[in-house]
């Protein structure tokens, strides 16, 4: 922890958690146990981004792309959501931890939608922590929605055509009112965005560990911060 600039903290963080999988395989286990161990690698994440004061982490937990899995792993993720946001819903509002979601979740049976519906209602006052999770999200999926609502609101006539600006579309995003990423985090070794947040990350650092997500810590939390302090952001102009 003595390296880190608690006075240069990213705003916010973006992690595609991924190996999941592969951690399993590596321990003989079923795909569905490094699911289950990957929420260890959450709950030690948000504490730490709770204790460095990170305003929003971002959570890429099921792509529109996922549903391309066996059955059987999809309804493992939504089981293992419900049960995460079940119990450690109390744990999260003690640690003043808000929770958000991007994605469509109208893709998800009913039972789930409500769950999630309470855990926001639950946590909507807490000015700590935005966990926000990306559930059935895509960013080219978030791009057609946005872009749908701008073009109803058009026709409407409740904006015009010269509101059309970057800010604009910016708050007809799922990360309406959030800031853009600072840093992302991809794990297992993958470099690639996976239709994750493509407008936000513009000018995103990006940082890829060879860790899997479930062994992932605060510790490594810590590091990739550390390496984030390293460099040097000119976005676009010179330093
Ligand atoms: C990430 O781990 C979790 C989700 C995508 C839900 P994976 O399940 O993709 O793990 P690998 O990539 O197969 O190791
Ligand atoms: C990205 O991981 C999606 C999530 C972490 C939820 P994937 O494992 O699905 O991505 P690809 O298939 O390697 O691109
Ligand atoms: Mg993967």
């Amino acid at each position: 922890m003595n390296e880190i600039n608690m006075k240069h903290i990213p705003r916010h963080v973006a992690i595609i958690m991924d190996g999941n999988g592969r951690w399993a395989q590596k321990h003989k286990l079923p795909r569905s146990a490094g699911h289950q161990q990957g929420v260890e690698a959450i709950r030690d994440v948000i504490k730490k981004a709770s204790q460095l004061k990170i305003q929003v982490i971002t959570l890429y937990a099921f792509s529109t792309e996922n549903w391309k899995r066996p059955e059987e792993e999809v309804s493992f993720l939504m089981k293992l959501l419900v049960e995460y946001l079940k119990k450690e819903i109390e744990e999260l509002h003690k640690q003043n931890v808000m929770i958000r979601t991007i994605g469509d979740l109208s893709a998800f049976p009913e039972r789930i939608q409500r769950e999630i519906d309470k855990a926001k209602e639950k946590t909507a006052g807490n000015n700590g922590l935005i966990m926000n999770i990306g559930l059935n999200y895509g960013a080219r999926n978030e791009i057609v929605r946005a872009l749908k609502r701008i073009a109803e609101n058009y026709k409407e006539q409740t904006i015009a055509f010269d509101d059309l600006t970057e800010e604009m579309i910016g708050s007809y995003l799922d990360t309406s009112g959030l800031p853009d990423p600072d840093l992302l985090i991809r794990t297992s070794g993958e470099k690639r965005i996976s239709n994750f947040l493509l407008w936000q990350i513009a000018y995103a650092e990006l940082y890829f560990t060879d860790v899997l997500w479930p062994e992932f810590r605060g510790e490594d939390l810590v590091e990739a911060i550390v390496d984030y302090q390293l460099r040097q952001r000119r976005f676009g102009g010179l330093s």
